[in-house]
Parts: C-alpha cells; sequence; structure tokens
C-alpha cells in the first residue's frame, strides 16, 4: 500500500471519471449483467476496449469461460438499474433481470434498452491483483436510439462509488 491515508487514496482515486454501463456475458446456459465501471479504450489496431472485472465475480467465470462480453452504454436519465446489477442477475427467458436482451454475434447479451453496445472478444486477460483486465477486441458496435448524441450514464450521476482501496483492507 502506498504511505497515503486510505481516506486520501480514495478521495483522489474516485474523482477519475468513469463510465457507469453493464457488462454482459455467457458462458452456455449461463447468462449475466454486471454493473461496471471500469471501462476504456487501449488501442486502435486492433481496436480494444479494456475492462477490470473482479476476479470472484460471476461474469469474470463467464467471460473466461464465453471468451466475449458487451459493453452496454446506458442513457443517463435513467441509472435505477445500475443497484440492481451489482449482484448477479436473474434471467427468466430473453430477459435479465426484467429487461430485454439478445444475442450478439459472439453469443454474449446485448441489452435492448442499451442507447449503444460494444460486443468484444477477448484479446488477451492480464491478471491486475484483485482484478483480471480483459483487453477485448471489437467485433461489433451500434447504437439504439434515435438520438444524435444521446447522453451516456457516467459514475457521477449516481452517488455510487467504485474503486480506491480495498474494504478491510486498512
Ligand atoms: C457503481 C458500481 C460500479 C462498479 N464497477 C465495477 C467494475 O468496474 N469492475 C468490477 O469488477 N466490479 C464493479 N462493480 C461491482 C460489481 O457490479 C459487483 O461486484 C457484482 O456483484 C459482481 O457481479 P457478478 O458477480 O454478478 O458478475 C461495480 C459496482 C457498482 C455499484
Amino acid at each position: 500500500m502506498p504511505d497515503v491515508a486510505p481516506e486520501t487514496l480514495n478521495r483522489v482515486l474516485w474523482k477519475i471519471p468513469n463510465v457507469l454501463c453493464l457488462i454482459g456475458s455467457r458462458a452456455g446456459d449461463e447468462w449475466n449483467g454486471m454493473t461496471q465501471s471500469w471501462v476504456t479504450q487501449v488501442s486502435m489496431e486492433p481496436v480494444l476496449v479494456a475492462i477490470s472485472v473482479d476476479a470472484s465475480a460471476v461474469t469474470n467465470r463467464l467471460i473466461k469461460e464465453g471468451g466475449s462480453f458487451t459493453v452496454n452504454l446506458w442513457d443517463r436519465a435513467d441509472t435505477r438499474p445500475f443497484v440492481k446489477f451489482s449482484k448477479p442477475a436473474t434471467k427468466d427467458g430473453m430477459t435479465l433481470n426484467g429487461r430485454p436482451v439478445r444475442e450478439g454475434v459472439t453469443g454474449a447479451p446485448i441489452f435492448d434498452e442499451a442507447v449503444a453496445f460494444i460486443e468484444c472478444t477477448v484479446w488477451q486477460t492480464i491478471e491486475c491483483g484483485t482484478h483480471d483486465l480483459f483487453l477485448g477486441e471489437v467485433v461489433d458496435a451500434g447504437f439504439q436510439t434515435e438520438e444524435d448524441e444521446p447522453e451516456i450514464a457516467r459514475m457521477e450521476d449516481t452517488r455510487m462509488k467504485y474503486g480506491g482501496v480495498k474494504r478491510g483492507g486498512h
């Protein structure tokens, strides 16, 4: 741990602007959606998008087994789903927590209500302590709204926090 008070480290790290989105994952009959904030593009050629996923999350296992994931960008005006998707989701027919999904080209779920989506196959996985960094090669992407410039949800639109130092670890 750096020689910085954990509270300070948290407050500084929480200042990093982050998106708030849902990750879709699937291995066979097991599907999941998960609230995610650590997402960024990391290469232009190939086009790679990285997500860092807790090693103990269901999503982590499904991405490893399924070899793909989707990033579902959400309307900024509707941050309600993020609370429910911070626990493993319930699948009922072609819905996750009651929200309709369809299969992307890799078989991973894309949320019909997402304003935009990015679908990736796993290009490389890097173990990063508590998390695994999945570098995903983009295989599909698109908008699902009529709006020209939709505003997408960000961490600062909610009172939720993620990251900083591990709770109980100080
Ligand atoms: C606002 C918010 C942001 C989150 N961001 C991430 C993230 O970037 N990476 C991660 O591994 N978990 C993140 N989580 C935690 C997961 O959503 C949570 O651990 C979930 O239970 C794990 O999902 P799963 O076991 O259903 O796959 C976040 C949670 C919240 C509430």
